[in-house]
């Protein structure tokens, strides 16, 4: 199973809180990061995009880096581990975010993948004047459908000629083209979504759900499955989660309360505002869970709270979930829960016993 870490390219990762850990995104945090990912072993690291905050107390990713040139100032400093940086398609054009691609594929010899996502925020895009209106929001995977064909069509010919309902090529060249084929990422869980990535995707980063319940997703896995089959493929799901650990369950535990308790009412209203604005949203879309107010504190993604022991067991029952191809994994403190999870967590699971022996 592969293990991610989906770095802090926004102030406070994702715990949308007063009383967790309070620090702003910078290269230096994430380069310290990624460098101890990599020494431990790691398969690869994410960053995201966000265009636009939630403000609060917490002023909740009202700070936030641009992940093309984040990735590509890691991938100088790095030589192992996979790097991925995420592609506002809304608001970049794809010969752009083709060659940019090629651009840090030369940079990371060949490291380098692709998230692409539709945006389901609209004032990222509506304060840039860039926001085609709400009906973008039922025709969000059209629109990402050609904007992957143009992808694939420049890397593997250099050219595209494209002439779709939303995206018109003529003759767009691209050269040079990256050396080692480009991995895509989409991390959608609607219906939608699923028939994308069943088609384009060579992997579907989902949510993961609830706390302490690893397997809890499996009905995503199943759903991909079955999509991806009717595509004639197959495309393995990666499940983002929350790690925060110490010594003792107990302990673990105590920390989640805090993180609780410190919830940014305010950053947490302006999320859920915004994920009202699709008022006809689609079916087994994940920006509902995402809001829902029992865990909205880490956006409801799956949370492994326990001793070291007890999160190396969770994660071993995910990796030997048939479909599952890897982890991507935040945590309330990044430098620390990275260097815990390779000296603490890592070593004690079935499933990295090669990746601990390398890194050992
Ligand atoms: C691992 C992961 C990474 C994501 N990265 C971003 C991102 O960088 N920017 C963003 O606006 N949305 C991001 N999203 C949201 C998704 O792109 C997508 O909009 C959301 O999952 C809703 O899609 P759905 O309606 O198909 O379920 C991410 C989601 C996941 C699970």
């Amino acid at each position: 199973m592969d293990i991610g870490v989906f770095i802090p390219i926004g102030n406070n990762g994702w715990l949308i809180s007063t009383t967790s850990p309070q620090y702003m995104p910078s290269f230096d945090l994430n380069r310290e990061i990624v460098a101890r990912a990599e020494r431990y072993g790691f398969d690869f690291a994410l960053s995201m995009i966000k265009l636009r905050g939630f403000g609060g107390p917490s002023q909740f990713w009202d700070h936030n880096l641009e992940s093309f040139t984040l990735m590509a100032g890691l991938a100088a400093v790095t030589s192992r581990i996979r790097l991925y940086a995420t592609a506002a398609t809304l608001a970049m054009p794809p010969a752009i975010v083709a060659r940019m691609a090629s651009t840090i594929d030369s940079i990371s010899h060949g490291r380098f993948g692709l998230n692409v996502i539709t945006g389901w925020q609209r004032p990222e895009y509506s304060q840039m004047g860039i926001w085609p209106g709400d009906h973008y929001f039922h025709r969000r995977y059209d629109y990402l459908g050609e904007y992957v064909q143009v992808l694939r069509d420049l890397w593997e010919t250099g050219r595209s000629d494209l002439k779709g309902e939303f995206l018109t090529m003529s003759d767009c060249r691209l050269s040079p083209r990256p050396q080692a084929p480009m991995k895509i990422i989409c991390a959608g869980q609607s219906d939608g979504g699923l028939a994308f990535s069943a088609k384009y995707a060579d992997y579907n980063f989902c949510l993961g759900k609830g706390i302490n319940t690893p397997t809890a997703f499996a009905p995503v896995v199943e759903r991909m499955r079955e999509a991806a089959a009717a595509a004639g493929r197959e495309v393995p799901v990666y499940v983002l989660l929350m790690v925060i650990a110490d010594e003792t369950d107990e302990a673990a535990l105590a920390k989640w309360e805090l993180y609780k308790a410190g919830a940014d009412r305010e950053a947490l209203g302006w999320m859920t505002q915004q994920i009202a604005a699709d008022t006809r949203p689609a079916a087994n879309t994940n920006v509902g869970q995402i809001a829902a107010p029992e865990g909205a504190v880490n956006l409801n993604m799956g949370t492994l709270v326990g001793s070291y022991a007890s999160v190396a067991a969770m994660l071993d029952r995910i990796a030997a979930m048939p479909g599952v191809g890897g982890v991507l994994l935040t945590f309330d403190e990044f430098v620390q829960g990275v260097t815990d999870f390779g000296e603490r967590i890592q070593p004690l699971m079935q499933s990295r016993k090669a990746a601990a022996t390398l890194a050992a």
